[in-house]
């Protein structure tokens, strides 16, 4: 698909990755972008249009597909992490905000926008996922079952769009130097500029997959022999940590 005269809309087009997309989109000549942000005042990014949406709102979601019924290019970018633990959350708070948001609101816009897109000859979704989506780690716990759930919905769709001709793309990074990830220190970092570039060469590409740095491409290699290879220093530095505290 090409970028140059699309019709693209991003969530959370606000700041972070979100806007990187925006620029990249407006860059590579998009006709229009809309960007869409729980604050559409926030959304500054020049010849981006802002849209109101919080996507864990249904009706909300519903009434925006229907005003930005040219789209054919929809970038699903918002999402939450709360740092939290499946065990030792205080409660199941923060695990139901994340699948809200990341699992049921990027649900939400893909049932909403598949109309859309087909009336205009297939379009492209594009997903926003992690390397979390691949394994667990308890200092993200219930943000990484929120991307696995993710994942899942991602090729779901893609196979649930094929007979319209809808690219569905996903996109896995690590760390992403972001607010999200400003927690995470000493750890190798990739720029939005990165991610979102990688993004939108595979959708021009007709690419169905997004592996955006050396970490998970690593992690995917390994997830046939995950519990040898990928849980066992999770495990040690989880222990270490939960040793630390103790
Ligand atoms: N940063 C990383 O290390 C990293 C790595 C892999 C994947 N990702 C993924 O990349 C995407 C972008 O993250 P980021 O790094 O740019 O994080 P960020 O800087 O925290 O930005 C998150 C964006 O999502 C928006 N958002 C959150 N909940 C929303 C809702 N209910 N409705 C509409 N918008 C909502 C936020 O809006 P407000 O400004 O209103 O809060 C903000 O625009 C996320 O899906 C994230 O999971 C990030």
């Amino acid at each position: 698909m090409r970028i140059d005269g699309s019709v693209a809309l991003v969530t959370g087009a606000n700041r972070g990755l979100g806007q990187a997309f925006a620029r990249e989109l407006v860059g590579r000549g998009a006709a229009k972008v809309y960007g869409a942000a729980r604050n559409p005042a926030a959304v500054t990014e020049p010849g981006v249009t802002p849209i109101g949406l919080d996507i864990t709102d249904a009706e909300r979601v519903a009434q925006v597909a229907a005003q930005c019924a040219d789209v054919t290019l929809l970038v699903n970018n918002a999402g939450v992490l709360k740092y939290s633990t499946f065990i030792g959350a205080p409660d199941t708070g923060a695990a139901r905000l994340e699948m809200e948001t990341n699992y049921f609101g990027t649900l939400s816009m893909c049932r909403a926008f598949a109309p859309v897109l087909a009336a205009h000859g297939g379009g492209a979704i594009v997903n926003m996922l992690s390397v979390s989506s691949f394994y667990s780690d308890p200092f993200t716990a219930s943000y990484g079952a929120s991307k696995a759930a993710g994942w899942s919905l991602t090729n779901g769709i893609r196979l649930e769009l094929h007979h319209q001709g809808t690219l569905v793309v996903a996109v896995h990074a690590s760390f992403i130097d972001t607010d999200m990830a400003a927690l995470a220190t000493n750890v190798p970092k990739d720029s939005p500029e990165s991610v979102a570039q990688q993004t939108f060469d595979a959708v021009e590409a007709g690419q169905v997959e997004v592996l955006a740095d050396e970490r998970t491409r690593t992690v995917k290699a390994e997830l046939s022999r995950d519990h040898e290879l990928i849980y066992p220093p999770v495990q040690e530095f989880w222990d270490s940590a939960v040793a630390g505290k103790s």
